[in-house]
């Protein structure tokens, strides 16, 4: 009786916390066999991008093989630590550059860290090691390729790649459209983009990133910018549903000590963290107090509130 009654409970439960996080899609542009086959291959062609000496293929570009992946701008950035530039092919261990780029800007489908705090960044590492942060996507590959890098590394390369990237300025601003339509769109390697030359679709309850400019996106410009459609109206309802994270945040949301700044940060990115926090993947020794900030939010709050942190500067 005991047992039937807890697993009513517990179904009874589940329902609920369900119909509070429902996975929103939008923010893990999930790839599709079909897409990827049609992404941009190497094909021999030396690419470049404006104000960079660089001069790399789509292989050299991506790092493909554990090699290490471009630097297109070596000057905007100290002398990467080796794990980050070069990642550790032996350990199995991906170069940071190739996801987080070396100015720490990084992608909607991996994060950008540039600038936040490094006992931050190296508690997240660790808390990954320990198998206390995980994606409650099964299908986001790239979010347990991050767990098994963490597993692999050692406290002091947590230590002096959180340093490295703490130390960056921020980056490109996110530019944040309140619309009523956006353009049709499909995942590829993780990234929205528009199909074109079809119509208009209308926004309904999502944030849609996607490049500010696709083709130097595929070349993975770390100066390249990303552009964040969102509901008509998302930007101040979100605000409204802020103001008690400026508590912990900071009045900017510019982050405080150990607690992560959330300003201008990717809407896709946020999305996930809060899902995460709701469903318990995210559960490290300083996930708790999370908890009672993300325990009422809606799919429809997920939105508006992301819409409003992106549209935020990063420093005050
Ligand atoms: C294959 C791509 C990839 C590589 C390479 C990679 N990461 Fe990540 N990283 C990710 C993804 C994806 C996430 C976010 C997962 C999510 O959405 O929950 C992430 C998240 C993080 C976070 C948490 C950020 C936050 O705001 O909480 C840190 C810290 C981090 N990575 C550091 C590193 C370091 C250091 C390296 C190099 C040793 C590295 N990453 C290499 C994909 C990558
Ligand atoms: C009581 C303090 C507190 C409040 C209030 C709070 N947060 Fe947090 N938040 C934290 C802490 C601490 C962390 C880091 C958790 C960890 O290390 O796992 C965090 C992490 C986050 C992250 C993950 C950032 C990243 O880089 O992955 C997001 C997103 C976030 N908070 C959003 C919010 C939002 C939105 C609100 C308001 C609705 C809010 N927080 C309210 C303390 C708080």
């Amino acid at each position: 009786m005991k047992t039937r009654l807890g697993l009513i409970l517990a179904v009874a439960i589940s329902g609920v916390a369900w119909a509070q996080s429902s996975t929103p899609d939008w923010a893990y542009a999930v790839p599709t066999p079909e897409n990827e086959a049609t992404a941009p291959k190497d094909d021999g062609t030396v690419c470049t991008l404006p104000g960079s000496e660089g001069k790399f293929t789509r292989s050299q570009i991506s790092g493909a093989g554990r090699k290490p992946p471009a630097d297109w701008y070596p000057s905007d950035h100290p002398l990467m630590p080796a794990l980050i530039a070069a990642g550790d092919p032996a350990r199995q261990i991906t170069a940071c550059a190739a996801c987080h780029y070396p100015n720490g800007k990084g992608r909607p489908q991996n994060a950008g860290i540039a600038g936040l705090n490094a006992e931050y960044l190296a508690r997240q590492m660790q808390d990954m090691k320990q198998g206390l942060r995980a994606s409650s996507e099964p299908r986001k590959k790239n979010a347990q390729q991050m767990v098994d890098f963490a597993k692999a590394m050692t406290d002091a390369e947590m230590a002096e790649t959180a340093a490295y990237y703490a130390a960056l300025p921020p980056t490109v601003p996110i530019k944040v459209v309140e619309t009523e339509t956006v353009p049709k769109l499909r995942s590829q390697e993780g990234l929205w983009l528009p199909v074109e030359g079809a119509p208009q679709e209308p926004i309904g309850d999502r944030v849609i990133e996607t490049p500010a400019d696709v083709a130097r996106e595929q070349l993975r410009d770390p100066h390249a910018g990303f552009i964040a459609y969102v509901p008509v109206g998302a930007v101040a309802k979100g605000a409204a549903l802020s103001k008690g994270c400026a508590m912990c945040h900071g009045a900017n949301m510019e982050g405080r000590a150990a607690v992560p700044g959330i300003a201008g940060r990717s809407p896709s990115y946020l999305a996930r963290q809060l899902h995460d926090f709701q469903t318990g993947a995210r559960r490290g020794p300083m996930a708790g107090m999370m908890k009672p900030a993300v325990a009422k939010l809606t799919a429809s709050d997920i939105v508006n509130i992301t819409a409003y942190l992106a549209s935020l500067p990063v420093k005050p």
